[in-house]
């Protein structure tokens, strides 16, 4: 049976998108290591959000269990009053390459376009081959780039 999307709920479903967050930060910031401060405040802003009207987040449930999830937000840019802004997308190992991230980001869309957006956009590490694959699947193109060089090397290259 396919995955149920529906919409987070903060009681029921917080501590298992706190648990993906290791593997999300620890795969778009290598070296890094999520600990408690940093899912303490992540729990703080997801519980912002679920208040916020300008900011949505869906989950994927298997019969009550839930193996994925997608943050979705309404910012403003320099250019674009309303641009739909996707904070965080993770599907767990056993229901990848199945279709359901091109799900969830297509709901986030859906949303996006309710609420009067024209764009959709989000970040990603250029280390994180699978998300930037499924970006480019999905439309998504470079628009800008953020670059990077060691100065630890005294030969100044
Ligand atoms: C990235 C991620 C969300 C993809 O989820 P998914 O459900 O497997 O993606 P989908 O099945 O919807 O993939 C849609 C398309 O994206 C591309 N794609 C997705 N994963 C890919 C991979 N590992 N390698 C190559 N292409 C991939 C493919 O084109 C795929 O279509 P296809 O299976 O018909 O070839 C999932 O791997 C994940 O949660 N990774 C860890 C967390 C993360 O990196 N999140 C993104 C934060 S920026």
């Amino acid at each position: 049976m396919p995955l149920e999307i529906r919409r987070f709920n903060w009681h029921r479903d917080r501590q298992v998108v706190l648990e993906f967050q290791y593997e999300i930060y620890e795969a778009n910031f290598p070296g890094f290591q999520v600990d408690k401060v940093f899912l303490d405040d992540y729990e703080r802003q997801l519980r912002t959000a679920t208040r916020q009207a300008a900011e949505r987040l869906w989950v994927l449930d298997n019969r009550g269990a839930v193996c994925g999830f997608i943050w979705a937000a309404l910012i403003t840019s320099m250019v674009d009053r309303c641009v739909g802004y996707i904070k965080n997308l993770y599907v767990a190992p056993e229901w990848r390459r199945q279709g359901y991230a091109k799900k969830l980001l297509a709901t986030a869309e859906q949303w996006f376009r309710r609420k009067g957006a024209q764009k959709a956009a989000l970040d990603a590490s250029v280390c994180n081959e699978q998300a930037l694959a499924l970006y480019e699947r999905c439309g998504y193109q470079v628009s800008r780039l953020r670059l990077e060089k060691s100065i630890t090397d005294t030969a100044g290259r």
